[in-house]
C-alpha cells in the first residue's frame, strides 16, 4: 500500500524544497513546509494545500536549532497528522575558500547543510519507525562530488550528507526506514539566481550539461516524491544524480 503519511519538507519557502512540497502533495500527502523564511513558508503552505487538496502546516524555523526540532515536529505531527518522511532541502552556500576561511563561515555552512539532516532524522525518529514505508531524502549536490575551489565548506557539507546516508541507510534499514541522496545539478532558483546573474555563468551552466539546460526545480522535486513513495520501495542507502549529464561529462 502506498504510503499516507504526512511529509516535512525543510527549505520549504523556496526552490527545490518548494518543489518537493509540491510534488509529494500531488500525490495526496499531507506536508508540513519549514523554513527560515517564516512569511515564505505560510505562503507556501496555504498555496500547496488549496492547489493539491491536502493538509498542510507551515512553520518558521531554523533547522540549525537543534533543541528545537523536536517541538517542531510535535507541532507538524499535531497539525497534519502522523509523519512518515523527511526531505531536508534547506541549504546555504558561502563563498570563502582557502585563505579565507573562518570557524563561523564553515560552521554556519555545515549546520544547516549537513548537521541538521541526521538531527531531523534523529527527532522524527520514533515517527519514521511507527510508519509504514517511512523513507527521508536529503537534497545533497553534484558539488559533494566534484572540487569547487571557491566553497570548500559547501562541498565538504555535501559530500558529508553522502557518508550519513549510507550510515543511516545502515542503521535504519532494519526498521524499515529507507534514506537517500538526490545530488541535483544546477537548477534554477534563487540559490543559484546570484551566479547566474554574473555575466557569462548562464551559459557556462548551460554548456556543462549534455542536454544544454538548466533544470527545473520540479526536475528534483518529482524523483524526491518517487523515492519517498513505495516505488522506491527497494532503494536505501544511495546517491541519485539528476544533472541533465553535467557529472557524465565533467
Ligand atoms: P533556495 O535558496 O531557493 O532555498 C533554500 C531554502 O532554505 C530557503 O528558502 C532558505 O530560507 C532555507 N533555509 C536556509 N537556511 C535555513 C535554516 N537554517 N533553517 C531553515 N531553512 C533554511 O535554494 P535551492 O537552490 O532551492 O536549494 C535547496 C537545496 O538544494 C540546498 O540544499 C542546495 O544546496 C541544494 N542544491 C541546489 C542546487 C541549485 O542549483 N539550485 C544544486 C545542487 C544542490
Amino acid at each position: 500500500m502506498a504510503p499516507t503519511s504526512a511529509v516535512i519538507v525543510t527549505g520549504g519557502a523556496s526552490g527545490i524544497g518548494r518543489a518537493c512540497a509540491e510534488a509529494i502533495a500531488a500525490q495526496g500527502r499531507a506536508v508540513a513546509v519549514w523554513d527560515l523564511n517564516t512569511d515564505g513558508v505560510l505562503a507556501a503552505a496555504q498555496e500547496i494545500a488549496s492547489k493539491h487538496n491536502v493538509s498542510t502546516f507551515g512553520l518558521g524555523i531554523d533547522v540549525t536549532k537543534t533543541a528545537e526540532l523536536a517541538n517542531a515536529v510535535d507541532a507538524s505531527r499535531t497539525a497534519v497528522g502522523p509523519l512518515g518522511g523527511l526531505v531536508h532541502a534547506a541549504g546555504t552556500v558561502r563563498s570563502q575558500s582557502v585563505g579565507d576561511l573562518d570557524d563561523a563561515g564553515w560552521d554556519f555552512v555545515l549546520n544547516v547543510n549537513l548537521r541538521a539532516f541526521p538531527m531531523l532524522v534523529q527527532a522524527m525518529h520514533s515517527d519514521l519507525a511507527a510508519a509504514d514505508g517511512a523513507a527521508v531524502v536529503g537534497i545533497a549536490s553534484i558539488e559533494g562530488w566534484i572540487g569547487n575551489a571557491a566553497i570548500p565548506a559547501y562541498c565538504a557539507s555535501k559530500a558529508g550528507m553522502l557518508g550519513a546516508v549510507r550510515s543511516m541507510a545502515d542503521k535504519l534499514g532494519p526498521e524499515g526506514i529507507r534514506v537517500n541522496a538526490i545530488c541535483p545539478g544546477f537548477i534554477e532558483t534563487p540559490m543559484l539566481g546570484i551566479t547566474l546573474d554574473i555575466p557569462g555563468m548562464r551559459n557556462r551552466f548551460e554548456e556543462s550539461s549534455v542536454l544544454k539546460r538548466i533544470g527545473q526545480p520540479s526536475e528534483i522535486g518529482e524523483p524526491a516524491a518517487f523515492l519517498l513513495s513505495d516505488k522506491a520501495s527497494f532503494i536505501t542507502g544511495q546517491s541519485i544524480v539528476i544533472d541533465g549529464g553535467v557529472l557524465a561529462t565533467a
